[in-house]
């Protein structure tokens, strides 16, 4: 799940060990370290915590571990065989003199496998990826690249690599189909990673390599080719991300710090987007005009996990405001069911990382099939960002929690503002459309109300940290938010949690209630409120205990309800900010009281690059 390599003037095992703590956020379940010096690899590898492989790796450390200046580093996501020291990359050859790092899948493994072994080769560990390190020393006649790029010929599926080998040890081949790889460019060194935040440190110049394109690093510089060993050039970029951004500081955790960032990264999000004259929102990097815009017949929103819940807030505001019609899909699902799409619609694809395979397969299906497509990503420069090729960036900085927060209100304040630019082309006046703009600009401030209750909800939250299952019940704007309250608790704490329109409940999973099920029920001040009251009643019914999200001044809804929790007053499209960051907090306290590792959560990654 997450890469390191290092060549250069400083010790390599400290980079590396270093770039992978720094990765740690994406989520892995194992990690390890290759270092190559005076013709000899040493690895070493553990399942666990980064600060168990550090103290592996410099206890007593190899001579070519404290001298080495090249190597390989990786953070793994177990897709094929549990996650042990075996299983754990960097992989090597059965001569021990190359090594391997791999995201991604080899989706034809199988197949590999059994070619190498009708040659002898067997393989030791039960992944995809270790076939990829020994066809390479299998094919090698003494150029690393050449070797890699006929490996890579031979394989369906999806890659991120670094390879090394002894034969040649002033190098490192670097490939890319399908997982992210950025080269950093420092002076007298190169870093290699799947994520920016582990070059940050080093140096801010960065190529982002396209899939299928390799690079091979060496003591004379970088030289890039196709893996048809065609050369191609890429733009070294400057990353503008803010190393104290990917720091912690007084915070106990990323994803408490990442809640408080809120009100300062929507405001970011919604700086100069906003035209208050003309009632609308200005994303220029959506180089659509009005024209096009009022031609757009249908949108489609794709994304997953957190993001396609922020999609569905925007469906909502879409038809609503803009009176076009909308839907949201599950990205995975998207190209597998042979979508109708025409010229008029609008795809907009929803990735915080820009990365996610499923949404990139759906964003290409997208443009396949001829629709007009849009990325709304926080990564500069990711993947889905430049395929896109148009679209609006969140500028919400680095989210390194694994459970998203501010990404999920940056992305919900995006989609209400390309709600309002498509509205304003047609039904929508003007003095509607400024009135709609002034609320988005207020709602820093509202997200402020809410984190200022933080100790009021932490209060809740230990009353019910002991519970295994919990429903979220909302309709409307707030059904999304149900889902994602839901969401955000079982990411992060374990407990059981489903998030449900509040209809629905009767048809089923009310059934499940019990006096040790608490309902989260979503009662804030807008349309149907009346009727998710009579569901909040039908679960108390049943010795439920609800907790009751009410808007201030509206209170007395709450009365014979177990708990309160009272975010501020807003108009239907706007409550899902206030209220999404009420169960944010409320899940994170729950899962502090009950001792979780909330910003790593278990079997949980970051960005998921395989499909
Ligand atoms: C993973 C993460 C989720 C995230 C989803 C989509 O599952 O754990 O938090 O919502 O991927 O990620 P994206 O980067 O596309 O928004």
């Amino acid at each position: 799940c997450g890469i390191v390599g290092y060549f250069g003037k400083r010790k390599a095992a400290d980079i590396l060990v270093d770039g992978l703590r720094r990765l740690e956020y994406r989520g892995y379940d194992s990690a390890g370290v290759a270092c190559l010096y005076d013709g000899r690899i040493d690895v070493v590898k553990n399942p666990g915590k980064i600060a168990d492989l550090r103290t592996k790796v410099f206890t007593q450390p190899s001579e070519t571990i404290s001298s080495s200046h090249l190597g390989i580093g990786h953070t793994r996501w177990a897709t094929h065989g549990p996650p042990n020291e075996i299983n754990a990359h960097p992989h090597v050859d059965a001569s021990g003199r190359f090594a391997l790092v791999h995201n991604g899948i080899i989706e034809n493994y199988k197949d590999i496998r059994k070619v190498l072994e009708q040659q002898g080769i067997t393989c030791v560990s039960d992944t995809d990826s270790e076939v990829l390190v020994q066809l390479v020393a299998f094919l090698y006649k003494g150029n690393l690249e050449d070797a890699v790029s006929e490996a890579l010929q031979q394989v369906k599926g999806t890659y991120g690599i670094v390879v090394i080998t002894d034969h040649e040890p002033d190098k490192l081949v670097v490939a890319r189909c399908g997982s992210p790889i950025v080269i950093g460019l420092g002076r007298d060194e190169t870093l290699v990673a799947s994520d920016a935040s582990a070059i940050i440190p080093h140096t801010r110049d960065a190529v982002y390599l396209e899939d299928f394109d390799m690079a091979v690093i060496t003591d004379q510089g970088m030289e890039m080719c196709n893996v048809h060993r065609a050369p191609v050039s890429r733009e070294v970029t400057a990353m503008d991300w803010d190393e104290g951004a990917a720091e912690k500081g007084e915070f106990e955790h990323f994803m408490l710090k990442e809640m408080f960032e809120q009100p300062q990264a929507i405001r970011n999000t919604i700086r100069g987007r906003l035209d208050f004259e003309m009632g609308t929102a200005v994303l220029s990097g959506l180089d659509f005009s009005e024209r096009d815009a009022a031609q757009i017949n249908r949108v489609l929103v794709v994304g997953c996990g957190t993001s396609m819940h922020a999609g569905m807030v925007g469906e909502y505001a879409i038809e609503e405001m803009a009176g076009v019609n909308a839907e949201v899909e599950q990205a995975a699902e998207f190209r597998y069911r042979n979508p109708i799409i025409t010229p008029n619609d609008l795809v907009i694809a929803i990735s915080q990382s820009g990365e996610t395979a499923d949404t990139l397969a759906a964003v290409r299906e997208a443009r396949q099939k001829g629709a007009l497509v849009a990325g709304i990503c926080n990564v500069v420069g990711s993947t889905i960002a430049r395929e896109t090729g148009r679209g609006v960036y969140l500028h919400a900085g680095p989210e390194i929690g694994v459970a998203s927060t501010k990404a999920f209100t940056c992305q919900v304040s995006v989609m209400l503002m390309m709600a309002l630019k498509i509205a304003r082309t047609r039904r929508l006046a003007g003095h509607a459309g400024t009135q709609f703009a002034r609320w988005i600009q207020r709602m820093p401030e509202l997200v402020e109300q809410v984190l200022k209750q933080n100790d009021v909800i932490k209060a809740v939250a230990r009353k019910y940290a002991k519970c295994d299952h919990a429903f979220f019940i909302g309709r409307g704007y707030l059904f999304p938010v149900a889902l994602e309250g839901a969401l955000k608790l079982k990411e992060i704490s374990y407990v059981h949690a489903e998030g449900y329109h509040a209809a629905e409940l009767k048809h089923g999973p009310i059934a499940l209630l019990e006096e040790n099920t608490p309902v989260i029920a979503l009662l804030n001040n807008i349309p149907g409120k009346d009727k998710t009251m009579g569901n909040a009643e039908e679960c108390k019914a049943r010795n439920a205990p609800v907790i009751a999200v009410v808007s201030e001044g509206d209170e007395a809804v709450a009365e014979g309800f177990d708990d309160v929790i009272v975010v501020p007053d807003c108009p239907p499209a706007i409550c899902p900010i206030p209220t999404v960051v009420a169960l944010q907090l409320l899940a994170y306290h729950i899962a502090a009281a009950r001792g979780c590792e909330i910003d790593q959560p278990r079997n949980l990654a970051k960005s998921v690059t395989v499909e």
